[in-house]
C-alpha cells in the first residue's frame, strides 16, 4: 500500500488516496499549529511521534470495542486509515477544567468535574471553532440525532478507557478532542488522538505534557511527547 494523490492537507496531517477506495494513508508531519492556525512551527520528530502515539491509542481503543478508521502503520510517519465521510464537529470531554473552559466561565484552573463535562465545537477555524450544542448539530444536519447519541456514547467511552491508562502511568487525562466520521453507513472514529489535541498533566509534579508547551512557549514540546510515549511503552521509532 502506497500514498497516491493528494485528498486532503490539515494543519498537521495529509491524507492521500490509495489504490484502495475504502483506505487512505495518513502522514503525520512536523507541522505544529495554535490559536486556529495563526502560529505554525516545524518539530523534529514529532509527526512520528504522533503516528506512532495514534497507532497506540487507536489500537488500545478499538481493543475495548470502540470503532476506530485505524488499520496499521505503514511507516514511521504514516498510517493506513478507512477513509471516512468526516462529520465537521469536535467532541470534547473534561475531567479538569482548562484551557477555553476556564476563559469562557472565569473559573479556576484544575476544577475536578464529576461526572465528565461534555461539550461540542463546530471545525471551523476562520470562525475560531464556536461552541455549539446538538441541537445546532441537529438543525444543520451535520449528523442525525442517532449519530449525535452514538457519538456522545463512544466520546465518554473513550475518555474511560484513556483516563485509566494514562492514570496508571502517572498521567492525569485533563481533557481532549476527538472526530468522527461515517463508513458505510456507521459511525468511527477518525482523524487522530495525540498530544496535539488533549492535555495531560504529570500527577506528581503537575506538569505539561502536551501541546500547551507549544501554545504556551514553554519549549520541551517533543520531550514531553517521547516522555509520555516511553510511559505508556511504545517503542518509537523517532
Ligand atoms: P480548549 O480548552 O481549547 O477548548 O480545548 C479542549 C481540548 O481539546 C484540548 O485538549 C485541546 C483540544 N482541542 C483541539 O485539539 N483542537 C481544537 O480545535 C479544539 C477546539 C480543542
Ligand atoms: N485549536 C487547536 C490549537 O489551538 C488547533 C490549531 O489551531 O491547531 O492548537
Amino acid at each position: 500500500m502506497k500514498a497516491l494523490d493528494l485528498l486532503y492537507q490539515g494543519k498537521a496531517k495529509s491524507a492521500y488516496l490509495t489504490d484502495d477506495p475504502d483506505l487512505v494513508v495518513l502522514r503525520f508531519r512536523d507541522d505544529t499549529s495554535a490559536f486556529d492556525g495563526e502560529v505554525i512551527e516545524q518539530l523534529v520528530d514529532k509527526g512520528a511521534i504522533n503516528n506512532q502515539f495514534n497507532g497506540f491509542i487507536m489500537e488500545a481503543l478499538g481493543a475495548a470495542g470502540i470503532p476506530t478508521h485505524f488499520e496499521k502503520l505503514l511507516n514511521a510517519n504514516e498510517s493506513v486509515v478507512k477513509r471516512l465521510d468526516m462529520i465537521p464537529v469536535e467532541c470534547v470531554v473534561r475531567n479538569q477544567a482548562a484551557g477555553s473552559l476556564v476563559r469562557r466561565l472565569g473559573i479556576e484552573e484544575g476544577l475536578s468535574f464529576d461526572p465528565p463535562l461534555f461539550e461540542l465545537f463546530l471545525k471551523n477555524d476562520e470562525l475560531h471553532d464556536p461552541m455549539i450544542t446538538e441541537h445546532h448539530v441537529e438543525a444543520f444536519r451535520w449528523a442525525t440525532r442517532a449519530e449525535m447519541a452514538t457519538m456522545h456514547d463512544l466520546t465518554l467511552r473513550v475518555n474511560e478507557v484513556l483516563r485509566a491508562m494514562f492514570f496508571d502511568v502517572g498521567l492525569l487525562l485533563v481533557d481532549f478532542k476527538i472526530e468522527f466520521g461515517r463508513f458505510h453507513g456507521e459511525i468511527f472514529l477518525g482523524d487522530e488522538f495525540s498530544p496535539d489535541g488533549c492535555r495531560l498533566w504529570d500527577i506528581e509534579t503537575g506538569e505539561k505534557k502536551d501541546k500547551d508547551r507549544f501554545r504556551q512557549g514553554l519549549g520541551g514540546v517533543v520531550e514531553a511527547y517521547r516522555d509520555v510515549s516511553e510511559r505508556l511503552g511504545i517503542k518509537l521509532d523517532a
